[in-house]
Formats: C-alpha cells, structure tokens, sequence
C-alpha cells in the first residue's frame, strides 16, 4: 500500500441554519472575547443578522473586522490583526469566502499573545512556528474550501499572490450552513463553484502527494459539485443544491489541502494579481487550456473523471477520447453558466500576456505538483489560447 498522511479540521458540523450556533461554539471553545473577520459585502448581504443575536444574549464580547476585500491585502492582515489585539481577543472567527477566511487565519497566528513573527515572516511553506488563537470558519461561498486547508492566499505588494501554507493555520472548527449560501449571486456561485471543481481535479492528478483519500474525496467532490452548478447557479433558492455545493467544496479542500493544486492556479494567480480577476474566474478561463497541455500526461487520470462529471452521459472511446469530452463539456458548462471564457473579455490585453507567463513561473510551490513541466513559453501558449 502507498504511504501517505492525511490531515483535515478536526471538527466539521453542517447543518442548515447552524450559524445561529455561532456563539455556542465560541462560548464551548472557551473563548470570552471573539473576533469575527469579514467583508462589507458579507453585512449588506445581511449574513451576519441571524448571528449577532446569540453573541447579545450571551456574555461574550464580540467585535467584527468586516474590511477584508478581494484577494485581500497584507495591509487589510495588519489591520485585522490589530483589531484583534485591541479587542484581547481569545477566539478568531472567519466568516465568508475565501478572503474573510484566509484572514481569520494568519490573524490567529500573529495576534496570538506569544507570536514573535511578523506577517512577512510567515510566507512559504512550513514557516510558521505557532501557537494561534482558536480557529473557526464559516464559509459563505462554495468554492475555495479555506475551512479545511492549512493555506492562506496573501496579496503582497501590488500584484503578487503568496501562499501561507502551515499546519498551524488547519482551522479548529469548520461550520457548514448551507442557508447562508442561498443569495449568492449566480455569477459569483459559478465561478466559486469551478474553483471548488478545479480543486479536485488538481487534486486529482497532483504529481507527488495524490493518495486514496485525497482520490476519493476528488471523485466524490467532482460528481456533487458537476451535478449542482447548474441549479446553484440559476436557482440560487435551491437549499438541496446549494448543501451538495458545499459539501462538495468542503470534499475539494480536503482533497487539495493534502494533494495540492497545480499548473491551473499557478496561471491563475498573475490574472487576480494584475487584472483583479476574482480567483474563481481567473481558474475557469485557463482551465480548458492548462487541461488540454496536460492530456499527453494526465490523459488516464482525467478519464477515470470524465464520467464522474458527465453523469449519465455515455464517455468512450481511449482515455485522450475521453479527456476531450472531459474537457468540451467542461468547456460547455461555462459557457452555460454564464462565465465569460476569454482573457480579451475580461479586461487582459495581447501584450500584458508575457508578463503573466514570467509571473506564473514565480509559482512553482504549485508548479512541481502539475502531471507536466510548465516552461515560462507553455505558459505563454496556453495564456495565447485562453486569450
Ligand atoms: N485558503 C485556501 O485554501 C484558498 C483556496 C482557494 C482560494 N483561496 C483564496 O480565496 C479568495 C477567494 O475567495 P472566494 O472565491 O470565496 O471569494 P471572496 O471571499 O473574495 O468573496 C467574493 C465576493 O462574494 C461576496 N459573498 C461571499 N459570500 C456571499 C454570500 N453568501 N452572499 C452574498 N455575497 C457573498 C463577498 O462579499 C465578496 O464580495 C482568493 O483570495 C483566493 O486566492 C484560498
Ligand atoms: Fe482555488
């Protein structure tokens, strides 16, 4: 049997209508002063009035940082720290997608009372030297699976994405309501959604750390989250829907927290850093493409995908047969959900493309785990072909 390790958030609850909850689980964690990370959009939206009530009955003192933004900054991680600080807070709470996540977590590493590291510190992998504050997410979209990774996405400097990738920053807890997911608008529910796919199909053909867990938490993430877009998508009061996505998230982030991502995110990461893509997106618009120049490698493995995704459709013919069905239908249901499938209709121009390929080159934390070696002139040919 092959030898591997396998690590998750130890505590996973999932139920509609949990965030009520929230405050009982800070109370049962023992913390009495909490910080919630969040962004604006999370309070207009209105997430957090089911939640607030249980913090006034109860005797804890909550205070909300709710200035996190897109691809979030190292700037928006020191101010969030320092909230934090001013508070004494003994609890982190990360409360929405992605980026309100992936600050909660390095706040809880740097606001901790015996942290000796600053931010710039942290960056890489395997860096962090601990202890944190108490670490509880709940995730608002279902996409990046930030619940269940050691991993935290940083802007720096202007354009630059940095991982952050510990095993200090495995939150405790992650609280799964599915109620807080149903006014999603559709356009951030497909892009959300095939970030969670890439998730597991990265995960799926990761060069070194692919193992039977992380396979069968892919296959299982790939069918739930293939077979629910759609409706997550256009039907965003679909309560059934919107819990299969996720769960199915959830499944990804799982999978790719121990078989980690590859050549996709690595050409996605410049398109967030300079055109201010949302990552889900950027992901969607080189997929097709990074899929297509890894066939000649992964073309077994994306076969053994191909019917998980298509459901009932009949997939034959040899594996690279297969791999193109694979990826026309993936190709499809992008369009189908209303994506735009090309860099040129997103604000990238011809000329910006050979700087993106120098920047991808910069990733090669996730580079070395793609099924094929990326050269900085592949990158620009699958650049040219998304463009
Ligand atoms: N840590 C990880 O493992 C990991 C993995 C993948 C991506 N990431 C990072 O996560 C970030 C992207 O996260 P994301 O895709 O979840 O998007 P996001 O957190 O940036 O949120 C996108 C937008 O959706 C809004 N929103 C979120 N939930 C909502 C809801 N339920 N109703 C209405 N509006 C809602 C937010 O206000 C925001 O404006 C990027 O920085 C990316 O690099 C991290
Ligand atoms: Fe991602």
């Amino acid at each position: 049997m092959q030898n591997f390790t396998f690590s998750t958030t130890k505590t996973i609850v999932c139920e509609a209508g949990a965030a009520r909850l929230l405050a009982e689980s800070c109370r049962a964690a023992g913390a009495g002063r909490v910080l919630l990370v969040t962004d604006a959009g999370i309070l207009n939206a209105g997430l957090l009035d089911g939640v607030l009530p249980g913090f006034d009955r109860s005797d804890l003192r909550l205070g909300i940082f709710d200035r996190v933004e897109a691809d979030p900054s190292s700037a928006t991680v020191e101010a969030a720290v320092h909230a934090a600080r001013a508070l004494g807070a003994e609890m982190i709470v990360g409360f929405g997608g992605g980026s309100a996540m992936d600050v909660a977590k390095v706040v809880a590493v740097l606001a901790h009372p015996d942290c000796r590291q600053s931010l710039d510190e942290l960056y890489g992998v395997g860096s962090i030297c601990g202890p944190r504050l108490p670490l509880l997410q709940v995730p608002t979209t279902a996409g990046t699976g930030s619940e269940v990774t050691p991993i935290a996405i940083i802007t720096t400097g202007k354009t630059t994405k940095a991982g952050i990738v510990s095993p200090h920053l495995q939150p405790d807890t992650a609280l799964l309501d599915p109620q807080l997911t149903l006014g999603l608008p559709p356009k951030v529910t497909a892009a959300t959604g095939i970030d969670a796919m890439v998730h597991a199909i990265e995960a799926y053909t990761s060069a070194h750390k692919k193992n039977p867990v992380s396979d069968m938490l892919a296959r299982e993430a790939l069918r739930l989250l293939a077979g629910n877009i759609a409706n997550a998508t256009h039907r965003g009061d679909d309560l059934n829907a919107r819990s299969q996505m996720l769960l199915g998230a959830l499944y990804a982030g799982q999978a790719f927290a121990n078989a980690p991502v590859a050549a996709v995110h690595a050409l996605a990461y410049p398109l967030g850093g300079y055109f201010h893509i949302p990552h889900g997106l950027s992901n969607s618009l080189v997929l097709p493409h990074v899929l297509r120049f890894n066939a000649s490698a992964a073309a077994p493995l994306y076969a053994e995908l191909a019917p998980l995704v298509m459901g009932g459709q009949c997939v034959t013919g040899s594996p690279q047969q297969k791999t193109g069905q694979l990826i026309d239908w993936l190709e499809s249901l992008i369009v189908e959900l209303g994506l735009p499938s090309r860099l040129r209709d997103c604000g990238v121009t011809e000329d910006r493309l050979p700087q993106l390929a120098e920047d991808a080159m910069q990733q090669q934390r996730l580079l070395v785990n793609n099924p094929r070696a990326v050269t900085e002139a592949d990158a620009l040919a699958i650049y040219r072909a998304a463009f």
